[in-house]
């Protein structure tokens, strides 16, 4: 996929020339480490990667908006008006209300948008497989506007800021700031360390050595019933309202693995509360030490972190599932491997392994095989590396 697919798609469907139509790219992510810390003021390690959406956009002259997207190109155009944008919270909806969030939350900020536009867009990430790709389309969408309209005093981190806005209030997912954060502020070759209590943030450059990244899709979504992931929220929420109580912290992410072992019985010792608490503290501090270990070149330690992060998101969180533990059970099977984990929000989606380079085909091979006779299922791999954020292309 690439941009000139989308241009010449985008003057078939809507005409014109291709002088008044403007050109961008937002791409998606994977998380190294630091998964489900983001609305727990905790700390995150996210990329950007080379995939991600591309978008072309026009300004029209009335107050429509078309949308049309070359991965569900059945659908053909969606609309909708300026005027009538309507957040419809914790329903499933067409593609265009990422988008549609996004534009909204621009009105919600107080933002005068004149004119509505014709948008056309095409992405390479695989949908719902946990890389983002709602979040590179909302980033996307907010360079669009931005740009179209001028507003020079919107910074990048207010793009990522805008996508979650939209996402939290316009579709009712209550997702953290880290998918949108590294959709906008992503380096090449780069992974971000952000702290999303105070959104400070540093670059630490990745140097594995003589590894890479290395993604397994496992094909599976299971569905949200009964949306697990605001579910967990809400079990965080509950867990530092009673920590509040006893220690001064204003977020699971201020607290260190001491203070969590002194009051954890406060929890109910056990309980499900507990368990996510857990997670969030100690996965906030793994994520720290992770950093360090990965700016001293302790690969290897980082890898441990890497393991550590999944047991916990599969025991104490719950949020991975059969097929995923089974892809980082057999990753980690693999001589050569640093480290194996799932990436996302969960229940499905991908992995993320650290793996010797010269070990990848043998990866591929274990891993791919056992997976497919087992599932019946061919996962998919994407040796992948570090890209920059949003962007005019
Ligand atoms: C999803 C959300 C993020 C983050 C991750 C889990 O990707 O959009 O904000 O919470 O899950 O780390």
């Amino acid at each position: 996929m690439d941009i000139k697919a989308v241009l010449k798609k985008f003057l078939e469907i809507y005409g014109g020339t291709e002088e008044d139509v403007k050109t961008f790219f937002a791409p998606g992510r994977v998380n190294l480490i630091g998964e489900h810390t983001d609305y727990n003021g905790g700390h995150v390690f996210p990329c950007a990667l080379t995939l991600g959406t591309y978008g072309a956009v026009r300004k029209r002259s009335d107050r429509r908006l078309r949308f049309f997207s070359l991965n569900f190109e059945k659908s053909g155009i969606y609309e909708n008006s300026l005027d009538e944008l309507e957040p419809v919270l914790g329903k499933s909806r067409r593609w265009s209300a990422y988008p549609e969030g996004v534009i909204w939350t621009f009105m919600q900020k107080g933002y005068e948008i004149p004119f509505g536009l014709d948008i056309a867009v095409a992405g390479d990430i695989p949908n719902g497989s946990g890389l983002s790709s709602s979040a590179s389309l909302e980033v996307l969408t907010g360079i669009m506007v931005r740009d179209t309209f001028g507003f020079e005093d919107v910074t990048d981190v207010d793009l990522a800021l805008f996508g979650q806005y939209g996402e939290n209030n316009y579709n009712g997912m209550q997702c953290g700031i880290m998918d949108q954060f590294a959709s906008a502020m992503g380096r090449k070759d780069h992974a971000i360390f952000l702290d999303t209590n105070t959104l400070k943030y540093d670059y630490a450059p990745l140097q594995l050595g003589s590894a890479s990244i290395v993604i397994v899709n496992s094909k599976v979504k299971h569905s949200l019933i009964g949306s697990p992931y605001n579910d967990r929220r809400n079990e965080c929420a509950k867990a530092l309202k009673t920590f509040k109580k006893a220690v001064d912290i204003n977020s699971l992410g201020d607290m260190s693995t001491d203070q969590f072992e002194t009051y954890k019985d406060l929890l109910g010792v056990g309980s499900v509360v507990e368990r996510r608490a857990r997670h969030a503290v100690y996965e906030n501090q793994r994520t720290i030490q992770a950093v360090s270990a990965l700016r001293a070149n302790d690969i290897a330690r980082f890898g441990q972190l890497m393991n550590a992060s999944h047991d916990s998101l599969r025991d104490d969180y719950e949020v991975s599932c059969e097929e995923i533990d089974l892809l980082v059970r057999l990753a980690r099977e693999v001589k050569g491997v640093y480290g194996s984990r799932i990436t996302g929000g969960g229940f499905g989606g991908c992995t993320v392994s650290i793996v010797e380079n010269d070990a990848i085909d043998a990866f591929k091979e274990h891993v791919g095989s056992i997976y497919t006779e087992k599932t019946g299922i061919e996962a998919e791999f994407y040796v992948v590396s570090a890209g920059d954020g949003v962007r005019a292309v």
